[in-house]
């Protein structure tokens, strides 16, 4: 076992999701020994909020490690060991316009799919991009840990600048997906290894295999979804009808489980007809995950004890998943994740330069992708090919400035039904993200 101390540094900090990181970094200390943590965000004001938060999980917990706030590059990079990444560019202020910009349009408002993701994807590809080369310029060989959404978009964009980057992109959506499964209809997911291949926010389970039962018990899972539904025990109410809705497609298409973000695909109408154009997620997560943060960082500089007995940040699954993953590498322990890859035959009818999302093994040498071994079926693979082509051109747009580009992407969406609305669409798009986009012509 590695007993070095480490030092981390945490990118785009001041999400509401750096204190879970912490807490499940805490948790498992001797096998990831973290001495110094760096927080940075190129928001002040965010990054110190984050700040006072975790210097105070760090008291509480007795832990003595050092930690420290900026928003210098250099100094939050220099020489650590491993950095986490989740930068979100432009703030939840722009995700609101990424999701009710499309639906101004009778399109599907979505922070990672449809058009609002790539509108995230354009503002986030230069911003990650460089902070990519930051990471290599000040600390070559650390590997990052990168949350960074829209996932697919922004690992072709990394995949084509810096080839060679010690990057490991993850998205905890399906181990979300295959533990409510578990929970509700009472299996140990712990003695799962789910079959999963898609791309990020785009997949299916085609196979659970189940060690208490020592067999496939997904058609079990598929049998119960249809005769019980499925749903969410806690939770908000957009995630409950999310969940709600992964059951009813699984109604129509009995065969495997989907990742829940094809309902944007799959039933984009229902989603239009039924979006509330004034109050996205967004705003949501502004009133919900974010004024809890702002009231628990005022309640440590009030020093109001008993107010701050209130709150936790004790672990979701979005940070166990990233800290699982760190773990593994650090101790090369090789478990196994659904990590998102270049796909080089680990779905062999499949275009190999796709960028995909499925199971792999991480250890100290990084990512080994698990080959699937059989093909896949047409529908789930002719769904995948028109998604990869569309976000591929995103990526040409970008790199090229290529106002053509852009629009064959957004035009072959599928959550676009014509050249006619994906033009509107992209020119409303570069209106709103004048502060961020490259200029396409
Ligand atoms: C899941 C996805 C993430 C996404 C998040 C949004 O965790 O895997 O990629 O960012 O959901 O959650 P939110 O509560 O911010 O809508
Ligand atoms: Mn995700």
């Amino acid at each position: 076992m590695k007993k070095e101390p480490i030092s981390i540094c945490i990118a785009g900090a001041g999400s509401t999701y750096t204190p879970g990181i912490i807490q499940a970094m805490l948790n498992v200390k001797d096998m990831f020994p973290v001495a110094e943590i760096r927080l940075y965000d190129i928001s002040e004001a965010k990054n110190h909020r984050t700040f006072v938060i975790v210097d105070y999980l760090l008291r509480k917990a007795g832990k003595s490690i050092r930690i420290l706030e900026t928003t210098d590059p250099k100094i939050a990079f220099e020489n650590v060991d491993y950095i986490f990444s989740q930068i979100r560019v432009g703030g939840l202020e722009m995700r609101e316009k990424d999701e009710k910009i499309p639906l101004e349009f009778g399109l599907v408002g979505q922070e990672t799919c449809g058009v609002g993701g790539f509108a995230y994807g354009m503002r986030t590809m230069p911003q990650f991009l460089e902070l990519v080369g930051q990471c290599l310029t000040y600390a070559p060989n650390a590997w990052i840990l990168n949350y960074t959404n829209p996932e697919t978009i922004i690992s072709e964009a990394v995949r084509r600048a810096y080839p060679k980057a010690k990057i490991i992109n993850a998205c905890d959506m399906a181990i979300s997906i295959s533990k409510t499964l578990a929970d509700i209809y009472g299996y140990d997911h712990d003695a799962w290894i789910p079959d999963y291949y898609g791309l990020n926010h785009f997949g299916w389970f085609t196979g659970i295999y189940d060690k208490e039962h020592d067999r496939d018990i997904l058609p079990d899972v598929l049998k119960r979804a249809q005769e019980e539904g499925v749903w969410l025990k806690e939770g908000d109410d957009s995630w409950k009808e999310t969940y709600v809705n992964l059951g009813r497609m699984i109604s129509y298409f009995p065969d495997s489980i989907p990742n829940n973000y094809l309902e944007y695909y799959l039933m984009g109408d229902e989603k239009v007809a039924k979006a509330d154009k004034t109050y996205t997620r967004a705003n949501y997560v502004m009133d919900g995950r974010n004024q809890y943060m702002d009231h628990f960082y005022q309640a440590i500089l009030d020093g109001d004890s008993d107010n701050l007995k209130t709150y936790t940040m004790e672990n979701e699954i979005h940070g166990q998943y990233i800290i699982d993953i760190a773990v593994s590498l650090h101790q090369d322990l090789n478990k196994r994740f659904n990590l998102i890859v270049p796909n080089h035959g680990a779905i062999e009818n499949l275009r190999a330069d796709a960028v995909v999302e499925v199971p792999a093994y991480v250890g100290a040498k990084g990512v080994e992708a698990i080959r699937r071994g059989a093909p896949i079926c047409d529908f789930h693979k002719g769904l995948m090919e028109a998604q990869v082509a569309s976000e591929k051109l995103w990526v040409d747009a970008f790199f090229e400035q290529s106002y053509l580009k852009a629009l064959q992407a957004i035009t072959l969406n599928q959550t676009v039904p014509s050249m006619l609305v994906a033009k509107k669409v992209l020119d409303a798009l570069i209106e709103a993200n004048r502060d961020y986009w490259p200029e396409l012509s």
